[in-house]
């Protein structure tokens, strides 16, 4: 069994820091014989307050490392990378290639049931208007309230998920959004799900919380299964670690985001042109 035979090349993930361990954890859940090379762009994150332009320049960058790992398909574990960036990552890669906006979309159709949808996300996801679009694409029914929540990424950054500071900050974000009588709440960030315990708190229970991880992890098993991508044998994955400045730091705070510890993580070098 080596790489060089199709099925077991990795699967690539990349996000602009830590949030995307999350997408990470359920793709490695669901499929643990899938080998997985993640690749967190600490350099430069975030990416939430960036231009499109600089944002593909970066993904792109991130892409073309990963495929130098030989990987048989890229997922972008970023919003703000996808938001911007998935269509010219499709045009370049001859690899498939998927993003969590899609699937965080479809998710949020499908648990609402008064159609009133509220989005969170960074400043750039929110700006792009990219999932009132995505949702009233699969349901033109739906009416979508969306907000930029930018401190919420350090927040997540810092581990200071729970408390009485972050849930004022949840307040402060979310008060209107909840008046607007939502019933589902897409976490439109992969820092996001750390802070589902106060974003729930501040939505009550009458609001469903989306988030796009587990329903990105079954669209990478679909496109897999009809790429014939996915090992068929019973064996165990292995997971590696790349970032592109403090790999001290991001063990540290990627073991809430992963849900374990991390093997050991590398720093490589990640130049955008
Ligand atoms: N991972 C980013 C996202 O999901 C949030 C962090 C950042 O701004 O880079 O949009």
């Amino acid at each position: 069994m080596t790489e060089g035979n199709t099925p077991y090349r990795p699967i690539g993930v990349f996000d602009s820091g830590v949030g995307g361990l999350t997408v990470c954890r359920k793709i490695a859940a669901t499929l643990p014989a899938e080998s997985i090379v993640y690749l967190g762009d600490t350099a430069r994150v975030p990416y939430g307050s960036k231009s499109a332009a600089t944002v593909i320049r970066y993904a792109q960058a991130c892409a073309d490392l990963l495929v130098t790992h030989n990987i048989k398909l890229l997922v972008v574990a970023c919003n703000t990378a996808t938001a911007f960036a998935l269509e010219t990552l499709r045009q370049n890669l001859s690899i498939p290639v998927l993003g969590v906006i899609d699937p965080g979309a479809r998710a949020a159709c499908s648990v609402t049931t008064s159609g009133r949808i509220g989005v969170i996300g960074t400043r750039g996801v929110i700006n792009s208007n990219i999932y009132t679009k995505t949702i009233q694409k699969i349901r033109p029914d739906t009416c979508v309230h969306s907000v930029a929540c930018p401190l919420f990424v350090p927040f997540a950054e810092e581990g200071w998920t729970e408390g009485s500071i972050i849930h004022q900050v949840a307040q402060t974000y979310l008060t209107k959004l909840i008046k607007k009588d939502i019933d589902t709440l897409v976490l439109g960030c992969t820092h996001y799900p750390l802070l589902r315990n106060p974003i729930a708190a501040v939505a009550g229970n009458s609001v469903r919380l989306v988030d796009s991880a587990e329903e990105t992890a079954r669209a990478v098993v679909r496109t897999m299964e009809k790429e014939n991508l996915l090992i068929r044998d019973n064996v165990q994955g292995t997971h590696r670690f790349l970032v592109s400045d403090g790999p001290e730091g991001f063990s540290q705070t990627g073991i809430q985001f992963f849900g374990q510890a991390l093997s050991a993580v590398e720093w490589v070098d990640v130049c955008p042109k």
